[in-house]
């Protein structure tokens, strides 16, 4: 097996972007995916005219993942065109601490794809809901 680096990751996750669905916002992301065994699982955002219906490049990757069957996720990497590098949102690190909780997350801007930016899921979501509660009312 070939070891996957974070550069190769973010170049995987740079390609993945091409193929965003994003006719409102214009916004393209892509998102790559790296689980424990060196599989590679991509995807990217996707719009719709209803907005809120839109979803996001990690979650698109984590479902396809999740439901090819994959787990233990080591590292997400995220590219759009953005400075810095594009940061999950709120609801992909609900999913990201629930299914790759000790994954690292890196993010590049598009034009810099050198340039990477690292962060682990329990810092971009510290004190994350993980588990429904018992509840015996
Ligand atoms: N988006 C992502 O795909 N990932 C992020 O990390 C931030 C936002 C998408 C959602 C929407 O299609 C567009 O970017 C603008 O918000």
């Amino acid at each position: 097996m070939t070891m996957t680096s974070k550069r190769d990751l973010v170049r995987v996750a740079a390609k993945a972007r091409q193929r965003a669905v994003a006719p409102y916002s214009k916004f393209k992301v892509g998102a790559a995916l790296l689980t424990r065994s060196g599989e590679i699982v991509t995807g990217a955002n996707v719009e719709s005219a209803s907005y809120g219906l839109t979803c996001c490049a990690e979650r698109v990757a984590l479902f396809s993942a999740l439901t090819a069957g994959k787990r233990n996720f080591v590292a997400v990497a995220v590219v759009a065109r953005a400075p810095g590098g594009p940061m999950p949102c709120g609801a992909c690190r609900q999913l990201l601490a629930e299914y790759a909780a000790n994954a690292v997350v890196w993010v590049a801007d598009n034009r810099a794809l050198r340039t990477i930016r690292e962060f682990s899921v329990r810092e971009l979501l510290p004190a994350a809901f993980v588990e429904v509660p018992e509840d015996s009312d």
